[in-house]
């Protein structure tokens, strides 16, 4: 059966988890060949392992997306494992901490300056030659709190902003080579960062994120997965330089307007992908994947 990505080669950085996984997933079942990027300690084995069993497409790749060999390394293993290069969605990010600036910590600000912006740099510099001979894409993890700011992880929203402004130079830079690059910008998504047991967030601080969309609800990862597969396809050939928001209406709201939701309508769609890794994410700093970002 022909699917909306037959005979794309995409490669999904932070594949392993969370929204990366059900953009691997999604990606695969309408035919793409994947190459699902993520730390060592990240579950992207799993992930590839249950693509193949359903039979797609795919193969894992692990190590630091933030620095440059690593990066092509990556790039290089989607183009010997499959011959070329037409996608490249950089979702890899990190979420380790929340406090007001005044106490925010100083690893924590570089943990994200480095793994949110290095790998999306490195990724992007390293996958553009090859996008340019596919006429390939590029989707990138941006986020609501790139555009309004989030309070208590500042720099979160910052690293967030500059991945806007990147993708857009990028699109206009890279027209005349046939690459269009775009953003996804996630509301609070039903991942390991939004959910006090699992991420940094504080109990008040779930229950404002949760409140704030007028949708009254987190967005689940394969509702996310669905805007970067059209991004990602044919059927988004005149779209570039764009920022979709996929966000339950945060952008717009201005108070806790989710509260006045009913609770039948506040209920997650059940989806059809099987999702197994949507709260193994990141967030808190790891010795082993912090480090030098030069
Ligand atoms: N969850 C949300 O509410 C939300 C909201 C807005 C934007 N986003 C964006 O969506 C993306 C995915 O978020 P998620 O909630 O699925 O996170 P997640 O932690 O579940 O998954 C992200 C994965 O990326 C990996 N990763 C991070 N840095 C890496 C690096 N340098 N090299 C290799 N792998 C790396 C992590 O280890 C993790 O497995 C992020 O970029 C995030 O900023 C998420």
């Amino acid at each position: 059966m022909q699917g909306r990505l037959t005979g794309k080669v995409a490669i999904v950085t932070g594949g392993g988890a969370g929204i990366g996984e059900a953009v691997a997933k999604r990606f695969a079942k309408e035919g793409a060949a994947v190459v699902v990027a993520g730390f060592a300690e990240d579950p992207v084995r799993e992930v590839s392992e249950e693509i193949t069993a359903s039979g797609g497409q795919a193969v894992p790749f692990t190590g630091d997306l933030s620095l440059q060999p690593v990066a092509e390394a990556c790039v290089q293993l989607a183009v010997e494992q499959f011959g070329k290069l037409d996608i490249l969605i950089n979702n890899a990010g990190v979420f380790p901490a929340t406090a007001t600036l005044d106490k925010y910590p100083v690893e924590a600000f570089e943990y994200m300056v480095k793994n949110n912006i290095y790998s999306v740099f490195h990724m992007t510099r390293a996958a553009l030659p090859y996008l340019q001979k596919s006429r390939g894409n590029i989707v990138s993890a941006g986020s609501e709190a790139g555009w309004m700011g989030i309070a208590q992880n500042t720099p979160y929203g910052g690293t967030k902003a500059f991945i806007h402004a990147f993708m857009k130079g990028v699109s206009t830079e890279q027209a005349k080579e046939g690459v269009r690059a775009n953003c996804v910008c996630p509301g609070p998504v039903d991942t390991a960062w939004t959910h006090k047991e699992t991420g940094p967030m504080s109990a008040k601080m779930e229950k404002e994120v949760v409140a704030a969309p007028p949708l009254g609800r987190r967005g689940t990862p394969e509702e996310v997965a669905n805007v970067y597969l059209f991004l990602a396809s044919d059927e988004a050939s005149y779209v570039t330089g764009a920022l979709y928001f996929v966000d339950g209406g945060v952008t717009n709201s201005k108070g806790p307007h989710g509260e006045e939701v009913p609770s039948e309508l506040k209920k997650e769609p059940e989806g059809q992908l099987v999702l197994e890794h949507s709260k193994d994410g990141h967030t808190s700093i790891r010795e082993e994947n912090a480090g030098r970002m030069v």
